[in-house]
């Protein structure tokens, strides 16, 4: 059994060290070479430091291993969608340490942050992937997640990055 728990300003380095590694694991050869090597565990503590004092409650959450460190996080807010309903949630981000994939962790944070939205009053959430992802696709869709048709192109350090939604009722 995973324990997820909101994370606190004390998880940020754990944070940042499964943001970087797991960066690094999923997109070599899925992104440019040059955004892999521009990734920096310093620059990532300091994000979280920014970023963890203004999140709402309860919408980052983290997962713990039996030692009680932290091994992945998922974040959720409503839809930054453009036009998106006020009822629409959206998973922002989703990550496991690659040491502990395919151990449950993944599933029970995804389960944490849909509940959440749900207990708040949103009716469906959408998230975006990397359309070359196929593990986290794969993941998403064996957890009851469809493509809804929206594709994006996501430009990040001058690159064009090729993204799909998906949605799902909660
Ligand atoms: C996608 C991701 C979040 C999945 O996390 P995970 O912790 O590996 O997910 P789970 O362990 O819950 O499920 C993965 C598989 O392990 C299986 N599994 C779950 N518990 C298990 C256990 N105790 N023993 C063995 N297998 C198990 C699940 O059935 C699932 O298999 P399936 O995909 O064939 O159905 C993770 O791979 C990840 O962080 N990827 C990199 C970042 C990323 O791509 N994020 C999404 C971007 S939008």
């Amino acid at each position: 059994m995973t324990v997820v728990r909101p994370a606190v300003l004390d998880d940020a380095d754990q944070l940042a060290r499964i943001h970087v590694d797991t960066w690094r694991a999923t997109y070599t050869g899925l992104v440019p070479d040059t955004m892999i090597a521009a990734l920096s565990l310093s620059g990532s503590v300091e994000r979280w430091h920014e970023v963890l004092p203004i999140t709402p409650p309860r919408h980052c959450f983290v997962a713990l291993d039996l030692a009680g460190d932290v091994i992945g996080f998922v974040r959720r807010s409503p839809s930054r969608d453009e036009g998106a309903t006020r009822t629409t949630g959206e998973v922002q981000s989703l990550y496991v340490h690659p040491g502990h994939w395919n151990t449950g962790a993944g599933r029970a944070l995804l389960d944490t942050a849909t509940q959440e939205l749900r207990s708040d009053g949103f009716i469906n959430a959408t998230l975006w992937v990397l359309a070359g992802n196929t593990r986290a696709r794969r993941f998403y869709e064996r957890c009851g997640w469809r493509t809804d048709g929206r594709t994006k192109q996501d430009q990040r350090q001058g690159a064009v990055l090729d993204e799909v939604s998906y949605q799902r009722r909660l």
